[in-house]
């Protein structure tokens, strides 16, 4: 079930049948000379956008725009600050409670994310204690890249080439989902092991062409529907210990 494409009766009507909720949440950052700016919101939303097709559980707007600092020296790349990301899902969150929901899954599409989200849900927590509030509201943030059947599947087919930006992994689900956007470029072999980095002046000079360790060039859209395929599986083996489907 979509958010976006209900009426408020019908979300009443789905309140007193559950009351969890799933909000994808991405970025909008470069990722190297072949991978689209939006792949870490096209990936979490797709999957996303099957479940709401297969299952009875309501999927929210993906929120688009994450902590992508490191990657403002290439054009077209869009960062919210820690503190705005924080304060976004502060506000999500405390909208949806209001509603009653009890049980907020995000589905997340970008590295950068996991420490704002994090924080922002020990905000809420600490509010919740301080104010000595006892209505339960379970928080919970979890990567489509981090589950076991995505890993093997990286594994098995790109190795170390899969890297950890501009993956082959995340280009191949964003091209499975858009076969019409896949874009094809020369690459050059050089890439630096390096997996750290500072502000996008420091990343840039390690990463000049965007990726880390990636050899985009493997990605195909045959291997984004086995991509896809395998984070559902993982998503709802995650999904029963958060929520009964
Ligand atoms: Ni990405």
């Amino acid at each position: 079930m979509d958010l976006e494409f209900s009426t408020w009766p019908e979300i009443e009507r789905y309140l007193k049948r559950r009351t969890d909720i799933i909000i994808p949440i991405g970025s909008t950052e470069q990722h190297g000379p072949m991978g689209l700016i939006g792949t870490d919101s096209i990936c979490p939303e797709v999957i996303a956008k099957t479940i709401s097709e297969t299952h009875d559980i309501l999927v929210a707007p993906t929120i688009k725009l994450g902590m992508s600092q490191h990657h403002l020296c290439f054009p077209g790349s869009i960062t919210l600050r820690p503190a705005t990301l924080i304060a976004v899902v502060q506000d999500v969150v405390r909208s949806l409670i209001t509603h009653g929901f009890t049980h907020l899954f995000f589905l997340n599409g970008h590295g950068g994310n996991v420490a704002p989200v994090t924080t922002a849900f020990s905000e809420i927590y600490t509010d919740h204690s301080l104010a000595q509030d006892q209505a339960s509201v379970h928080l919970h943030l979890w990567s489509w890249f981090s589950g076991t059947r995505v890993r093997n599947l990286s594994d098995l087919s790109f190795g170390e080439a899969n890297g950890s930006h501009a993956t082959p992994s995340e280009l191949s689900l964003s091209f499975y989902a858009f076969p019409d956007k896949e874009k094809r470029e020369e690459l050059s072999p050089a890439q630096s092991t390096k997996t750290n980095f500072r502000d996008c002046y420091d990343f840039k000079n390690n990463f000049p062409d965007g990726r880390m360790g990636a050899d985009s060039s493997l990605a195909t859209a045959a291997l984004g529907k086995k991509f896809h395929e395998f984070a559902l599986e993982d998503f709802l083996e995650e999904y029963q210990d958060f929520y009964q489907v």
